[in-house]
Protein backbone atom coordinates (compact mmCIF):
# COMPACT_ATOMS: atom_id res chain seq x y z
CA UNK A 1 0.00 0.00 0.00
CA UNK A 2 2.88 2.14 0.71
CA UNK A 3 4.18 1.86 -2.88
CA UNK A 4 1.22 2.38 -4.35
CA UNK A 5 1.14 5.51 -2.50
CA UNK A 6 4.34 6.59 -3.07
CA UNK A 7 3.97 6.06 -6.93
CA UNK A 8 0.98 7.76 -7.30
CA UNK A 9 2.50 10.46 -5.02
CA UNK A 10 5.34 10.96 -8.15
CA UNK A 11 3.29 10.69 -10.63
CA UNK A 12 0.69 12.87 -9.55
CA UNK A 13 3.75 15.68 -9.14
CA UNK A 14 5.28 14.90 -12.97
CA UNK A 15 1.67 15.01 -14.22
CA UNK A 16 0.33 18.22 -12.52
CA UNK A 17 -3.66 19.01 -12.90
CA UNK A 18 -4.37 16.06 -14.96
CA UNK A 19 -6.74 13.31 -13.85
CA UNK A 20 -7.27 10.60 -16.42
CA UNK A 21 -10.47 8.74 -16.67
CA UNK A 22 -9.70 5.74 -18.52
CA UNK A 23 -6.54 3.89 -17.94
CA UNK A 24 -5.68 1.49 -20.95
CA UNK A 25 -3.04 -1.47 -20.54
CA UNK A 26 -1.64 -1.42 -24.79
CA UNK A 27 -1.35 -5.12 -24.80
CA UNK A 28 -0.96 -7.19 -28.20
CA UNK A 29 -2.64 -5.37 -30.81
CA UNK A 30 -2.95 -2.08 -29.44
CA UNK A 31 0.54 -1.07 -30.24
CA UNK A 32 -1.16 1.59 -33.17
CA UNK A 33 -3.36 3.06 -30.87
CA UNK A 34 -0.61 5.30 -29.41
CA UNK A 35 -0.38 7.35 -33.14
CA UNK A 36 -4.36 8.27 -32.20
CA UNK A 37 -2.73 9.77 -28.53
CA UNK A 38 -2.06 13.53 -28.27
CA UNK A 39 0.79 13.05 -25.78
CA UNK A 40 1.56 15.05 -22.95
CA UNK A 41 3.68 13.07 -20.71
CA UNK A 42 5.43 10.18 -21.88
CA UNK A 43 7.40 8.17 -18.42
CA UNK A 44 9.79 5.20 -18.65
CA UNK A 45 8.94 2.40 -16.03
CA UNK A 46 12.55 2.72 -15.12
CA UNK A 47 11.95 6.22 -13.41
CA UNK A 48 9.13 5.56 -11.52
CA UNK A 49 9.59 4.48 -8.26
CA UNK A 50 8.47 0.78 -7.02
CA UNK A 51 7.63 0.21 -11.16
CA UNK A 52 8.22 -3.72 -11.50
CA UNK A 53 11.03 -3.55 -14.10
CA UNK A 54 13.07 -7.09 -13.64
CA UNK A 55 12.84 -8.23 -17.33
CA UNK A 56 14.44 -6.61 -20.40
CA UNK A 57 10.63 -6.20 -21.77
CA UNK A 58 10.03 -4.01 -18.64
CA UNK A 59 12.78 -1.57 -19.05
CA UNK A 60 11.56 -0.19 -22.51
CA UNK A 61 7.85 0.42 -20.84
CA UNK A 62 6.50 3.82 -20.36
CA UNK A 63 3.32 5.00 -18.84
CA UNK A 64 1.88 7.63 -21.24
CA UNK A 65 -0.91 10.51 -20.55
CA UNK A 66 -2.62 12.23 -22.97
CA UNK A 67 -5.58 12.54 -25.06
CA UNK A 68 -7.69 10.24 -27.33
CA UNK A 69 -10.76 11.53 -28.96
CA UNK A 70 -11.30 13.76 -26.42
CA UNK A 71 -10.42 11.94 -23.11
CA UNK A 72 -7.97 11.95 -20.49
CA UNK A 73 -6.08 9.04 -20.51
CA UNK A 74 -3.20 6.96 -19.26
CA UNK A 75 -1.80 3.98 -20.91
CA UNK A 76 0.83 1.42 -19.74
CA UNK A 77 3.19 0.79 -23.10
CA UNK A 78 4.76 -2.60 -21.64
CA UNK A 79 2.83 -5.08 -18.97
CA UNK A 80 3.87 -7.63 -16.79
CA UNK A 81 3.15 -11.42 -16.89
CA UNK A 82 3.60 -13.78 -14.09
CA UNK A 83 5.57 -16.10 -16.05
CA UNK A 84 8.01 -13.56 -16.57
CA UNK A 85 8.53 -14.38 -12.71
CA UNK A 86 7.16 -11.19 -11.01
CA UNK A 87 4.73 -11.72 -8.45
CA UNK A 88 0.83 -10.61 -8.76
CA UNK A 89 1.08 -7.92 -7.05
CA UNK A 90 3.78 -6.65 -9.10
CA UNK A 91 2.09 -7.74 -12.38
CA UNK A 92 -0.96 -5.72 -11.85
CA UNK A 93 0.62 -3.12 -9.16
CA UNK A 94 0.27 -0.88 -12.26
CA UNK A 95 -3.74 -1.02 -12.29
CA UNK A 96 -3.92 -0.19 -8.45
CA UNK A 97 -2.05 3.44 -9.31
CA UNK A 98 -4.12 4.35 -12.45
CA UNK A 99 -6.78 3.77 -9.93
CA UNK A 100 -5.39 6.20 -7.02
CA UNK A 101 -4.99 8.68 -10.19
CA UNK A 102 -7.86 8.89 -10.97
CA UNK A 103 -9.52 6.27 -13.49
CA UNK A 104 -12.79 4.59 -13.50
CA UNK A 105 -12.68 2.53 -16.57
CA UNK A 106 -10.09 0.03 -17.74
CA UNK A 107 -9.31 -1.15 -21.23
CA UNK A 108 -7.08 -3.83 -22.16
CA UNK A 109 -6.19 -5.95 -24.99
CA UNK A 110 -4.38 -9.44 -25.54
CA UNK A 111 -3.27 -11.77 -27.89
CA UNK A 112 -5.28 -15.34 -27.30
CA UNK A 113 -5.10 -18.98 -28.54
CA UNK A 114 -8.84 -19.79 -30.49
CA UNK A 115 -11.03 -22.26 -28.89
CA UNK A 116 -14.00 -21.78 -30.40
CA UNK A 117 -13.84 -23.93 -33.92
CA UNK A 118 -16.02 -20.40 -35.28
CA UNK A 119 -12.97 -18.55 -34.56
CA UNK A 120 -10.13 -17.24 -37.60
CA UNK A 121 -6.87 -16.20 -37.82
CA UNK A 122 -6.77 -12.36 -36.72
CA UNK A 123 -10.36 -12.52 -35.17
CA UNK A 124 -10.78 -9.97 -32.64
CA UNK A 125 -12.79 -11.76 -29.74
CA UNK A 126 -14.66 -9.24 -27.19
CA UNK A 127 -14.29 -11.05 -23.48
CA UNK A 128 -17.21 -11.31 -22.21
CA UNK A 129 -16.64 -13.23 -19.26
CA UNK A 130 -13.23 -15.15 -17.69
CA UNK A 131 -11.79 -18.16 -16.35
CA UNK A 132 -8.72 -17.42 -13.84
CA UNK A 133 -8.94 -20.92 -12.15
CA UNK A 134 -5.84 -21.91 -13.72
CA UNK A 135 -3.58 -19.21 -12.27
CA UNK A 136 -1.41 -20.97 -9.84
CA UNK A 137 -1.74 -17.66 -7.86
CA UNK A 138 -4.27 -14.50 -7.40
CA UNK A 139 -3.19 -10.81 -6.90
CA UNK A 140 -5.67 -10.44 -3.93
CA UNK A 141 -4.12 -13.27 -1.46
CA UNK A 142 -3.44 -11.74 1.64
CA UNK A 143 -4.03 -8.69 3.47
CA UNK A 144 -6.73 -6.85 2.11
CA UNK A 145 -6.86 -3.49 1.88
CA UNK A 146 -10.54 -2.42 2.68
CA UNK A 147 -9.61 1.36 1.59
CA UNK A 148 -9.54 -0.44 -2.49
CA UNK A 149 -11.94 -2.71 -2.27
CA UNK A 150 -13.69 -5.33 -0.86
CA UNK A 151 -12.23 -8.99 0.81
CA UNK A 152 -14.77 -10.70 -1.28
CA UNK A 153 -14.86 -9.01 -4.53
CA UNK A 154 -18.10 -9.69 -6.66
CA UNK A 155 -17.12 -11.18 -9.82
CA UNK A 156 -20.87 -11.49 -11.39
CA UNK A 157 -20.24 -9.10 -14.06
CA UNK A 158 -16.30 -8.25 -14.42
CA UNK A 159 -16.57 -7.23 -18.21
CA UNK A 160 -19.12 -4.03 -18.37
CA UNK A 161 -22.32 -4.90 -20.44
CA UNK A 162 -22.30 -1.14 -21.95
CA UNK A 163 -18.57 -1.21 -23.06
CA UNK A 164 -19.90 -4.61 -24.75
CA UNK A 165 -22.65 -3.18 -26.69
CA UNK A 166 -20.78 -0.09 -27.15
CA UNK A 167 -17.89 -2.01 -28.86
CA UNK A 168 -20.21 -4.53 -30.41
CA UNK A 169 -22.57 -1.35 -32.24
CA UNK A 170 -18.87 0.12 -33.35
CA UNK A 171 -17.68 -2.52 -35.13
CA UNK A 172 -20.92 -3.23 -36.55
CA UNK A 173 -20.92 0.20 -37.83
CA UNK A 174 -17.45 -0.08 -39.49
CA UNK A 175 -18.12 -3.23 -40.85
CA UNK A 176 -16.30 -5.28 -38.60
CA UNK A 177 -15.91 -9.02 -37.56
CA UNK A 178 -16.38 -9.10 -34.16
CA UNK A 179 -16.48 -12.32 -31.76
CA UNK A 180 -17.43 -12.34 -28.43
CA UNK A 181 -16.27 -15.15 -25.79
CA UNK A 182 -15.04 -16.73 -22.45
CA UNK A 183 -11.49 -16.09 -21.96
CA UNK A 184 -9.57 -18.72 -19.90
CA UNK A 185 -6.09 -17.43 -18.55
CA UNK A 186 -2.98 -19.42 -17.89
CA UNK A 187 0.53 -18.51 -16.45
CA UNK A 188 2.45 -19.96 -19.73
CA UNK A 189 4.89 -19.62 -20.85
CA UNK A 190 4.64 -22.80 -22.50
CA UNK A 191 1.41 -23.04 -24.84
CA UNK A 192 -1.08 -25.41 -24.30
CA UNK A 193 -0.84 -29.69 -25.27
CA UNK A 194 -3.91 -30.57 -27.27
CA UNK A 195 -5.29 -32.58 -24.20
CA UNK A 196 -5.43 -29.29 -22.80
CA UNK A 197 -6.90 -27.53 -25.41
CA UNK A 198 -9.38 -30.07 -25.27
CA UNK A 199 -9.84 -29.90 -21.76
CA UNK A 200 -9.97 -25.99 -21.89
CA UNK A 201 -13.07 -25.86 -24.67
CA UNK A 202 -15.08 -28.57 -22.74
CA UNK A 203 -14.60 -26.31 -20.07
CA UNK A 204 -16.60 -23.38 -21.86
CA UNK A 205 -13.71 -21.50 -23.03
CA UNK A 206 -13.60 -19.50 -26.14
CA UNK A 207 -9.90 -18.27 -25.87
CA UNK A 208 -6.77 -18.93 -23.95
CA UNK A 209 -4.29 -16.63 -22.88
CA UNK A 210 -1.49 -15.37 -20.39
CA UNK A 211 -1.91 -11.88 -19.74
CA UNK A 212 -5.01 -9.74 -18.75
CA UNK A 213 -7.00 -11.26 -15.74
CA UNK A 214 -5.07 -10.37 -12.97
CA UNK A 215 -5.36 -7.16 -14.03
CA UNK A 216 -9.29 -7.18 -14.33
CA UNK A 217 -9.65 -9.15 -11.04
CA UNK A 218 -7.78 -6.47 -9.41
CA UNK A 219 -9.34 -3.24 -10.81
CA UNK A 220 -12.68 -5.17 -10.24
CA UNK A 221 -11.67 -5.18 -6.43
CA UNK A 222 -11.75 -1.67 -6.76
CA UNK A 223 -14.87 -1.14 -8.35
CA UNK A 224 -13.40 -0.10 -12.23
CA UNK A 225 -15.45 -0.80 -15.04
CA UNK A 226 -13.41 -3.17 -17.07
CA UNK A 227 -13.36 -4.11 -21.04
CA UNK A 228 -11.49 -6.70 -22.74
CA UNK A 229 -10.05 -7.09 -26.11
CA UNK A 230 -8.51 -10.49 -27.72
CA UNK A 231 -6.99 -10.96 -30.48
CA UNK A 232 -6.48 -14.42 -31.92
CA UNK A 233 -3.45 -15.23 -33.10
CA UNK A 234 -3.44 -18.70 -33.48
CA UNK A 235 -5.94 -21.44 -33.96
CA UNK A 236 -6.23 -24.44 -31.04
CA UNK A 237 -8.19 -27.17 -32.32
CA UNK A 238 -6.96 -30.50 -31.11
CA UNK A 239 -7.14 -32.30 -34.43
CA UNK A 240 -6.10 -29.68 -36.73
CA UNK A 241 -3.56 -27.73 -34.45
CA UNK A 242 -0.44 -27.03 -35.97
CA UNK A 243 3.21 -25.82 -34.55
CA UNK A 244 3.09 -22.44 -33.15
CA UNK A 245 5.32 -20.36 -34.61
CA UNK A 246 6.15 -16.82 -33.00
CA UNK A 247 6.45 -15.01 -36.15
CA UNK A 248 2.97 -16.38 -36.89
CA UNK A 249 1.45 -15.09 -33.86
CA UNK A 250 2.81 -11.11 -34.28
CA UNK A 251 1.69 -11.17 -38.26
CA UNK A 252 -1.23 -12.05 -37.28
CA UNK A 253 -2.26 -9.92 -34.27
CA UNK A 254 -0.53 -7.13 -36.66
CA UNK A 255 -3.13 -8.16 -38.93
CA UNK A 256 -5.39 -7.04 -36.34
CA UNK A 257 -4.37 -3.74 -35.52
CA UNK A 258 -5.98 -1.30 -37.27
CA UNK A 259 -9.57 -2.85 -36.35
CA UNK A 260 -8.37 -2.46 -32.91
CA UNK A 261 -7.61 0.31 -32.51
CA UNK A 262 -10.82 1.88 -34.67
CA UNK A 263 -12.81 0.10 -31.67
CA UNK A 264 -10.78 1.24 -28.81
CA UNK A 265 -11.01 4.92 -29.66
CA UNK A 266 -14.58 4.36 -30.59
CA UNK A 267 -15.36 3.71 -27.09
CA UNK A 268 -12.96 5.82 -25.73
CA UNK A 269 -14.79 8.69 -26.98
CA UNK A 270 -18.13 6.94 -25.73
CA UNK A 271 -17.18 6.74 -22.63
N1 LIG B 1 -2.18 -20.26 -25.55
C1 LIG B 1 -1.89 -19.40 -24.59
N2 LIG B 1 -1.63 -18.13 -24.82
C2 LIG B 1 -1.65 -17.70 -26.08
C3 LIG B 1 -1.94 -18.56 -27.13
C4 LIG B 1 -2.21 -19.91 -26.85
O1 LIG B 1 -2.48 -20.74 -27.74
N3 LIG B 1 -1.88 -17.84 -28.27
C5 LIG B 1 -1.57 -16.57 -27.92
N4 LIG B 1 -1.43 -16.49 -26.59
Amino acid sequence: MNEILETYRYLQKQVPNFTPEIGIVLGTGLGALIDNIEIIAKIPYGSIPNFPIATVEAHKGKLIFGMLNGKKVVCMQGRFHFYEGYSMQKVTFGIRVMKLLGIGTLIVSNAAGGLNPAFEISDLMIIQDHISLFLPQNPLIGHNFDSLGDRFPDMSEPYHPDLIQDAENIASKNNLRIQKGVYVSVSGPQLETKAEYKLLRQLGADAVGMSTVPEIIVARHMGINCFGLSVITDLCIPETLQKAEFENIVAAARAAEPSMSLIISGLVGQI
